[in-house]
């Protein structure tokens, strides 16, 4: 695998490559684990060149405090990569994807998808993701561009930002890789204590038991009940909706038809989690 710091050297690697087929490219913020080394494998399966990006966004997170907490593990996770089989790493500086500084960049017009949900708990931070993603697709021109189902909301602001700024990039969304106990994989799992970790396994049985349970009319007194079983194990919940899945409009009744996504956000301590399932 070989490791690029500097933007130019990689651009002009890339330039080279390019003409021998086809270029995955799998942005991450590091400390790796099962989920992000899947997205991996499948670039791998799909294109003749895999490229994974490491670097902690800092204009993502509007929670100071989790961008100093966000765990850094890049021994391990330059191993992993290597044993995946990965091609290339990208590991810029701020300086390097950030030139005129972190100040006011672009602004994307993501409407409704930035004003719910995590939009609504977390004020600026898809505006952080876009800037990062657009700025990462131009630097490196990939034919697909690798992201994970676990961020549900964050592939549809994804997805509105290529259609917004016409990146000739195809998109593709990969399951979320789960624990054997059903959690899904996340960097900020590390962060649990062993009380915690076995709490978080709730996240994931009330998401089951919503599509296990799942039919038309009213979806509020499920959703009471997945907040207030939240709260009684432990958890600050910021939200446990049912939305349109491919608008991401949040849905009180279902007519039986529409497609359905249940979305969970929830503090279990300082640690943020967040997940969700496609209900039919
Ligand atoms: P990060 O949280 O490191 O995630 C990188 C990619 O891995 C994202 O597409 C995410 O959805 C995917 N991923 C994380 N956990 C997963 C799991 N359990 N199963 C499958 N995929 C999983 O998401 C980001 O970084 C950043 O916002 C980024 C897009 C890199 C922009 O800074």
């Amino acid at each position: 695998m070989i490791i690029f710091r500097n933007t130019v050297l990689l651009k002009k690697h890339l330039s080279g490559l390019r003409k021998q087929g086809k270029i995955g490219f799998v942005p991450t913020m590091g400390a790796l684990h099962d989920g992000h080394i899947q997205l991996i494998r499948t670039s791998l399966d799909e294109n003749a060149h895999t490229l994974c990006s490491i670097f902690v966004n800092p204009t993502q997170f509007n929670d100071p405090q989790d961008f100093q907490k966000y765990p850094i593990t890049i021994e391990a996770d330059i191993q992993k990569l290597e044993s995946a089989g990965c091609n290339i790493l990208f590991l810029p500086t701020v300086e390097e994807i950030y030139p005129g500084g972190t100040g006011d960049g672009k602004h994307y017009e993501l409407g409704h998808l930035e004003q719910v949900l995590e939009g609504s708990f977390r004020p600026g931070h898809f505006q952080g993701v876009c800037r990062v993603v657009d700025i990462l697709l131009g630097i490196t021109e990939p034919n697909e561009l690798y992201l994970g189902q676990k961020d549900y909301q964050q592939c549809m602001v994804i997805k509105k930002m290529i259609e917004l700024t016409g990146r000739q990039t195809s998109l593709r969304i990969c399951d979320t890789v789960r624990e054997r106990d059903g959690l899904a994989m996340s960097s900020r799992n590390m962060r649990l204590s062993p009380g915690q970790r076995t709490t978080a396994t709730l996240i994931h049985k009330l998401l089951s038991e919503a599509r296990r349970s799942l039919k038309p009319g009213d979806l509020r007194p499920f959703q009471e009940k997945a907040l207030q079983e939240l709260r009684n194990g432990g958890f600050k919940p910021d939200y446990f909706e049912f939305a349109h899945a491919d608008s991401l409009q949040i849905l009180q009744h279902w007519n039986g038809k529409d497609p359905l996504v249940a979305v969970v956000a929830a503090f279990l301590g300082d640690v943020r989690l967040i997940d969700n399932m496609i209900l039919n």
